[in-house]
């Protein structure tokens, strides 16, 4: 059963093949109509329960769209409606759906739900975003970066704000792919230990650095992530505000990175909070291109999940 749970538990010529193969997947589609099918359709008889106990807009309608473009069809499931929000357990509901489905993604709170949503089901089971990690999103980034400027590996990426779980999937990727890792916020909202532990013993490099200015110099990739997340209480909002403050990536702080440095955010955004309109609109952001990304990198972790 080939489950996409993490980036740090999936092997790396998997998660090298997944990019290469979204690449390739882009590139065939050639500009044409968004809702016209791929040439071939690997997922054709295929049908895909998307189940979000959270919202979203990318996850939702890359992955919708992606099932259809490769032949497949999908149903989309809120956590509210179903029976797992009213009692029945994951286990049960993991066992149920697979008799109905070839493939389950989830978006859910807690990490123990996709685990054990992984553990009973029969089906491959992809991690649409828990509260401690992201991949999917990763998945798309480094295919962005790789898309601009290149291999990833070796470069130096910048994280500035939140060490939330999007920052955990990127320190999941450098260890996996291979490149420098530096963090810049408040301590308080430092990444978790475990991330941390696991990126020292990577073999990369990996630092926690509380100036920003400074974390940046020499950076290829600047990046960052709303300041409060789906998950976190409303009460931290302006506490969360002021600490992270310091971190926002303007154009100040670009200046610093290398001249062809580029800049990510996985939206949605909290413009001139976490990073400026003249960022997010400038010449170093490719976050429009990121957000599309997720379409390509997901049919490549469908695929590889599925074997087709
Ligand atoms: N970046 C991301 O996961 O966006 P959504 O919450 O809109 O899915």
């Amino acid at each position: 059963m080939k489950h996409f749970l993490d980036i740090h538990t999936t092997a790396k010529p998997e998660l090298r093949g997944m990019v290469d193969s979204a690449l390739s997947m882009k590139a065939a589609r050639n500009g044409r109509p968004k809702g016209t099918p791929d040439d071939d359709q690997p997922l054709a008889g295929h049908m895909v329960a998307l189940i979000f106990e959270k919202p979203s807009t990318r996850t939702r309608v890359s992955f919708d769209v992606g099932v259809r473009q490769m032949g497949g069809q999908t149903m989309v499931l809120s956590g509210k409606e179903m029976q797992l929000g009213h009692g029945e357990t994951i286990a049960d509901t993991a066992r149920v759906l697979s008799r109905y489905v070839d493939l389950i993604m989830i978006r859910t709170f807690e990490e123990a739900t996709l685990h054990e949503m992984a553990e009973y089901a029969t089906v491959p089971v992809i991690n649409g975003l828990t509260n401690r990690t992201h991949p999917c999103q990763i998945m798309a980034d480094i295919m962005t970066y790789e898309e601009k400027r290149g291999p990833i590996t070796g470069k130096k990426v910048v994280w500035a704000g939140d060490g939330n779980n999007v920052c955990a999937s990127f320190i999941h990727a450098a260890a996996q792919f291979g490149f420098d890792f530096t963090f810049t916020g408040p301590q308080t909202l430092d990444p978790e230990a475990e991330w941390q532990g696991l990126a020292r013993n990577a073999g990369i490099g990996f630092s926690i650095e509380r100036d920003p200015l400074k974390a940046v110099e020499g950076a290829d990739l600047v990046v960052t992530d709303t300041w409060v997340s789906m998950h976190d209480p409303e009460s931290a909002k302006e506490r969360r505000h002021n600490q992270l403050r310091p971190y926002q990536v303007n154009e100040a702080l670009m200046e610093r990175a290398n001249p062809d440095a580029l800049f990510m955010h996985c939206l949605p955004a909290h413009r001139n909070d976490e990073a400026t309109s003249a960022v997010m609109d400038g010449p170093h952001s490719v976050i429009f291109d990121e957000a599309e990304n997720r379409l390509h990198a997901q049919k490549a972790v469908m695929r590889w999940c599925l074997g087709v």
